[in-house]
């Protein structure tokens, strides 16, 4: 409630056995104490305001992902906050229950500073999420509980590392909510877990694996909040900054048995080079790093015995359905297509653009209260890029020419998975793909609004694979 101060900094946190950690962060005053990158929790159409004081020595910002807001408080690159100055964020909270999060944009440095530590989780309530938590009867912070995992390249000081001008930056710690090595002390009943991939390049596939076998696990929410039912999976794909919202039943594993949140093998299709997903070059740079796709564990549950009597019910709570999300918009639309390829020169680009080179200024303009339909093609050379907009949530339509791990997990005859079905603000796009989405540009601004849109692998995005594109 209020306006809330953050200043972004650094200070050092025990975060593995030895020396500190520097690390970069949010710094928030919550009853007197300070609070590193505090979780936010706002109501649907409550106003966040916050005042950003800069305390590091480069330029940073808080880019407020998946919200719908104006360009002034979008914390893009557009909007630096320099060394010693500060900057007030401030609009009403507009989009729907659901998971979203803060992290620093300033143009050409994001990888580095969301590598460093500067993120956050913003949860936002509605009616209907109340109403689920209470049909649930699982408690914010005890059963129902965000999970912001990274991976972190750490030296053997215990450091953070980073090389400018750094390609897929892969780490060799896992980090779940700032916490190395992380376990829960969990009850044989329903877990309810908000995920976000805060990883710079990494693409994960998730399960939870117990005993060697597949725990299975529904899919009830995506980055933009509920689907409209949930799905029952054994293993999801999540990119950078893409958000699941899943619920676990630990009701039939052992008191005394662990289960791992894992990220399982894959075929990561690193197609752009000769060199495929081991590429020595990048391997050199991250020393104990798993490579991209191999498999790794990020957290684990241990199974003990529920002495809470809180009350808490069983999977046949979970609600068949929810509430039916926005229609997808299909007819009438204007038809843009984006092209994302690599050049000769080994940058990334969108329709040939690269900002790095090319320059901020809007490439096109789209009309405000349109619909509009973006058809994605990623090149077959290429590699899965993790492709976000600001401002606007979307839906997907269709996937096609799509590999065979993201075809055999297809839903619809359109080529779209459960969680291709959700609202959506990151889509993963794989090399050879040709992806639809719907993009409803309704919004209550007026004037030139302009944001980005850009591969959320961050190394791609600081090395220009971004475009600004303005609303009007
Ligand atoms: Cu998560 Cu342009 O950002
Ligand atoms: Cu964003
Ligand atoms: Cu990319």
């Amino acid at each position: 409630r209020g306006e809330l101060a953050l200043t972004a900094g650094s200070a050092d946190f025990a975060i593995f056995p030895g020396a500190a950690t520097a690390l970069w962060h949010y710094a928030g005053l919550h009853d007197g104490k300070a609070v590193a990158n505090p979780l936010l929790r706002l109501q649907h159409g409550q106003k966040l305001q916050v005042n950003l004081h800069n305390a590091l020595d480069e330029a940073t910002t808080a880019h407020w992902h998946g919200l719908s807001v104006d360009e002034a408080n979008d914390g893009s690159g557009l909007h630096p906050v320099q060394p010693g100055a500060q900057r007030r964020y401030a609009f009403n909270v507009a989009n729907r229950a659901g998971l979203y999060w803060y992290h620093a944009h300033p143009h050409g440095n994001t990888g580095k500073q969301i590598q460093r530590g500067l993120a956050g989780l913003l949860l936002v309530e509605d009616a209907q999420e109340n109403a689920l938590r209470a049909r649930l009867g699982l408690n914010w912070g005890e059963r129902d509980l965000p999970l912001l995992i990274a991976d972190k390249q750490i030296d053997s000081n215990n450091s953070i590392v980073y090389k400018d001008g750094a390609d897929d930056w892969i780490g060799n710690r896992i980090l779940v909510n700032w916490t190395a090595d992380a376990y829960l002390d969990a009850v044989p009943g329903l877990y309810r877990l908000r995920i976000l991939n805060g990883c710079n390049a990494r693409l994960w596939r998730l399960a939870f694996v117990h005993r060697g076998g597949l725990l299975p696990f529904q899919l009830i929410g995506t980055d933009g909040g509920l689907l409209e039912r949930p799905w029952r999976l054994q293993d999801i794909f999540l990119g950078p900054a893409q958000r699941i919202d899943v619920i676990v039943d630990f009701s039939t594993v052992a008191v005394g048995d662990r289960v791992l949140l894992s990220s399982l093998d894959y075929m990561a299709m690193e197609n752009e080079d000769d060199a495929g997903p081991l590429q020595p070059h990048l391997m050199a740079d991250h020393p104990g790093a798993v490579p991209m796709g191999a498999a790794q564990d990020l957290m684990e549950f241990r199974l003990v015995a529920d002495r809470s009597q809180r009350r808490s019910f069983g999977a046949a709570a979970i609600p068949a359905r929810f509430q039916p999300l926005p229609p997808v918009a299909a007819e009438d639309c204007a038809l843009r297509q984006f092209k994302l390829a690599l050049d000769a020169e080994g940058r990334w680009l969108i329709n040939q653009w690269n900002m790095y080179f090319n320059g901020h200024e809007p490439v096109f303009r789209v009309r405000r209260g349109s619909r509009e339909i973006w058809e994605i093609h990623n090149a077959l050379a290429s590699m899965p890029h993790p492709i976000h907009v600001h401002g606007f949530q979307f839906r997907l339509l269709s996937r096609r020419i799509s590999p065979p791990d993201i075809r055999a997990r297809a839903v619809t005859d359109t080529g779209l998975s459960p969680h291709d079905l959700g609202l959506l603000d990151t889509v993963v796009i794989w090399p050879g793909e040709i992806v639809r989405i719907a993009i409803d540009f309704s919004q209550p601004f007026e004037g030139v609004q302009r944001y980005m849109l850009h591969c959320h692998n961050l190394e791609h995005e600081d090395r220009g694979m971004m475009i600004t594109f303005a609303v009007d």
